[in-house]
Order: C-alpha cells, then structure tokens, then sequence
C-alpha cells in the first residue's frame, strides 16, 4: 500500500473514504467541527440521531457526494477524551480500514491539532491501524479476497508529520511481512524456508544488508550443541540465519545485535505437546521472523547503526533421532545443559545463538521469543515481558515498546533463581518440574549466555502470535509483526543517544 502527504484543505482531498476521529460525549472538534458547517450540520443531527456516537470502534459512514472532493466520510470514534491514547488512534484507523478494505481504494485521514496527541503521533498512529488493520491472512485461500485499499493519504501540510508519516508507513510495511512469516504454513516456512525468505529481504533490498545462512553441520562445526540437538530429530535442517547491516557512514561503536528463536514448528519433541492448538506452534519463530523483517525496515529507513541480526531457524520435531530429557549437551560457550523436557527447546537454539551473536562483536543485544507459555497466562496478548542485565537498556527497550506500540513490561532477573535451573549433573538444566516463575528461570538460563554488555530479552509468546484476535487494529488471528516497531524505535533511539 502506497502511504503519503498531501497539503490541502479537507474539501480538496480526493479520496473514497475521508476519515476522521470524533470524541465521545463532547461536541466535534478541529477537522470535524468545520466539515459539519460546510455540510449545513447534517453531522450534528447525525449525532443527535446516535448514528454518529464518538465510540470506539464504531466509524460510520456518510455519503456526501458533491459537497467535498472525498464520496464518503468514516466518523471514527476514539471513545472519551481522558483515554485517548497513540493506541486508541490506531483502533481507530484500523476500524475504518477494516469496514473500507473491500470497496476503498484510497482512504484519507484529517490530523486535529485539538487531540491530545501530536499531529505527528496522530499520523504513525493512523498509518499503524491502516496498514496493520487491513492485513489479511487468508493469503493460502485458492480465491483470496482481493485488497482494494491502494493508498493512504495523511492530509497535512506540516513537515513532521510527512516524515512521522514516511518512517511508519516503511515499519509497519515490514511489520505485515513479518506477519506472512509467521502466518505462513510449517510445511513452506521450513528453516530452510526461511533462509530464502531472508535472502530476498537483503537481495531486494539496500547493498548495506547482506545475508548468509549456515547450515546443520556448520552449526555443529560452530559448536552449537544445544542448538544442533533441538534440530536433530527434524527431516527440515536447521540454518543458523546471519543478517548484517552496515550504513555507509555508521554512527559510534554501537553494534546493535537482534536475535530471534525461529522454530518453524514446536511440537515439544519427547516432551510432545497436547494437541489442542498446537498448529498455532507455527508462530513459534515470530521473533526470528521479526527480526528479519526489522533488518529489511531499518535498511530501508537508512538506520545509521551497525546491526547484525542472528536468528537460530529449526523445528522442534519427534523421532527417532530427537534429543531426549536426560541428555547433557554442550553450548557454543563450553556450559553443559542437563534436559528435563524437551519443550524448553527455545531457550537451547537462543543460548547457542546469544553467544555466537557476542562473538560476532555486537555491543547491545536483545533477543525477540515466544518463549514461555506462562508469559501468554500472566500478560496476555498485549505487553511482552522484558529483562534485562542493564537497568538502562531495559528501560531503553520499554519506552522504544511504549513509543512504537509494541507494549512490554519490565519484568526482574535475580542471580536467587539461578537454583531453579541448578542440576546435580551439569551446569544447568533448561527446566524445572516446579512451575513457579518459568518466564524469569527461561531468561536466568539465558543470561548464562548473554556475554558482557547490555542484553535484554523480550518473550513475547503472548504478543506475536495470536490464537484469539485482540479486538482493536490487531483484529486478525496469527501473526502480529510484534517486535518490528519496537526494533525500529529502539535503534532510532540508541542512535540519537550515542
Ligand atoms: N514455544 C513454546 C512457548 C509458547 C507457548 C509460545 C504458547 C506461545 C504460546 C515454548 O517452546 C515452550 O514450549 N515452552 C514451555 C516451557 C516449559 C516446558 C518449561 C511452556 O511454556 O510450556
Ligand atoms: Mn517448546
Ligand atoms: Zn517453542
């Protein structure tokens, strides 16, 4: 979808849909307020009539041919003033993108100055919820219904919001291609899959990304043993998913390091899942899937850091050959890892890829996961957890989600549970038959490979891949693109910072 600027009074914009926010319970404001004085007040008495309410997710539809360039306005409601939010303006971009999507081709949305968001936050936002909101997934349908949307108009005059409206629409662009990542069926998005699905981001995109893949037997050549044991029992072999990219002209030391787990089906090997949603397992490498997508968007945005992206891409499958609880494996740093369930599979392939990311010299790593089912039950599917080695990074890495709309939550790592994955034969185990904390023992295991300098870690099994919709833009089941706003903003800001 195309995403611009245009300067002009809203009577002069052409467009099928112009939309627009209205306030619950509170006359109509900015933009709103002065289309009603050109249309004779038919809006008021629509309101009067409750067919324009102000509520959120409700956007009706007026006809005005004729009386403005535009055939039709959406009153999108952004419910009361108090709670209007960056994520209430996306709801509400994304409703009328949902409701316009099959005749629109080119919806336009008016900024009021009146709101108690920037213009320019009014714009991401709005591109957000249009061009998240408007994702479908049935791409695998023989006859997909076809997208009329063509292009979104932000109609502004004013230079910020034209370059708050470029950078979104690039982000949220990658964001849906992570979604086609992490949507797309195990049997096509094999490890392998995945490996040519990055190669086509840097081969279609800036010379300054570049992409190589090891595969199965480098990886044990690596001496990955965690990783090489999760990926043993697969007939789809693993690759070790290397993405770099480096700017022209790179801007201070920092080497931003992003990796994902990206197993392209969990089933929970020997430790066997129950059956009830395990095609969802599918979306178990969301956080590689967005970190791929991040390196394809922060090429495009010109980011002026270093970045490599490594990602750990395997199945999780059952077989003869898999990995079996009992077994003692050696990671890429020499720990030795006693297996209690095979399920706890992620935190293997990340521990692996954690070292070999410090190793390739990156200065400030996060890692993106659907790691712990525990993190769905205690956040749900709207923060993420994060943690952190490094107040500040933490804190770095929760204002980039509060920013961006990729929500996460601070969440605590304490050297007290490292006895949680204590093991009287290794150096560790990767799980515990207790359930208590599991999403802070998944990331103390993984602080044992996280190396010097700051390091969080995002498990984000709640928000990247949705069994049940949310309900707001994110209306659609599967994947969500979590994590690709929140690596964008996050390098933005550690690049104005150094
Ligand atoms: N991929 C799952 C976590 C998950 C569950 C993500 C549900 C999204 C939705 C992970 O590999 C896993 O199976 N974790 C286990 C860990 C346990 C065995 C300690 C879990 O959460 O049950
Ligand atoms: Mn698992
Ligand atoms: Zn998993």
């Amino acid at each position: 979808m195309r995403v611009e600027v245009e300067a002009g009074s809203p009577e002069s914009v052409k467009a099928d849909v112009l939309a627009a926010a209205v306030l619950a319970s509170e006359g109509f404001t900015g933009p709103v307020a002065a289309l009603d004085g050109r249309l004779g007040g038919l809006l008021a008495r629509l309101a009067e009539q409750s067919e324009i309410t102000g509520k959120l997710k409700t956007a009706p539809l007026v006809h005005v041919n004729g009386d403005l360039q535009a055939s039709r306005l959406a009153l999108a409601g952004i419910g009361a003033r108090e709670a209007v939010d960056a994520d209430t303006l996306r709801t509400a971009a994304g409703t009328v993108a949902h409701e316009a999507r099959s005749f629109a081709r080119r919806i336009a949305w008016l900024v009021d100055e009146s709101l108690p968001i920037s213009p320019a936050e009014q714009a991401r936002a709005i591109v957000d919820g249009t061009l998240l909101g408007s994702y479908d997934p049935g791409r695998w349908k023989s006859s997909p219904e076809p997208l009329q949307l063509e292009s979104l108009v932000i109609v502004s005059g004013d230079a910020e919001v034209a370059e708050a409206t470029r950078r979104a629409g690039i982000v949220a662009g990658w964001a849906n291609r992570a979604r086609d990542l992490a949507n797309a069926p195990p049997n096509e998005l094999t490890p392998d899959g995945l490996a040519d699905r990055a190669a086509e981001v840097a081969a279609g995109g800036s010379p300054q990304l570049s992409v190589e893949a090891p595969n199965l037997e480098e990886i044990r050549e690596l001496g990955m043993g965690a990783f090489a044991a999760v990926a043993q029992a697969s007939h789809n072999p693993a690759r070790l998913i290397v993405a770099r990219y480096e700017p022209s002209q790179p801007k201070g030391e920092v080497v931003l390091g992003l990796v994902g787990k990206a197993v392209t089906f969990d089933t929970g090997g020997i430790s066997l899942k129950k059956p009830a949603y395990m095609e969802d397992m599918k979306g178990d490498m969301a956080g590689g899937g967005a970190v791929i997508a991040a390196l394809g968007a922060l090429a495009e945005l010109e980011c002026p850091l270093r970045v490599i992206g490594v990602v750990g891409a395997t199945e999780n499958a059952v077989g003869g050959g898999a990995y079996r609880p009992g077994d003692i494996l050696t990671a890429m740093n020499g720990k030795t890892i006693e297996i209690i369930n095979t399920d706890a599979e992620g935190r293997l392939v990340l521990a692996d890829v954690l070292a070999y990311a410090r190793q390739l010299g990156t200065t400030h790593l996060v890692d993106f996961a659907t790691l712990t089912g525990a993190m769905e039950r205690a956040l749900g599917d709207f923060y993420a957890g994060v943690f952190a080695n490094d107040t500040d990074w933490r804190t770095l890495v929760v204002e980039s989600g509060e920013a961006s709309g990729d929500h996460a939550w601070p969440w605590p790592l304490h050297s007290r549970y490292r006895r949680y994955v204590d093991s009287d034969y290794a150096d560790m185990k990767n799980s515990n038959i207790r359930s208590q904390g599991v999403p802070v023992l998944a990331a103390e295991f993984l602080h044992e490979f996280a190396g010097e300098g700051p390091w969080a870690h995002v498990d984000m099994a709640g928000t990247g891949f949705f069994t049940w919709p949310r309900h707001d833009y994110l209306w659609q089941r599967g994947g969500t693109g979590y994590g690709v706003r929140l690596i964008c903003e996050l390098a933005d800001r550690l690049a104005a910072a150094d």
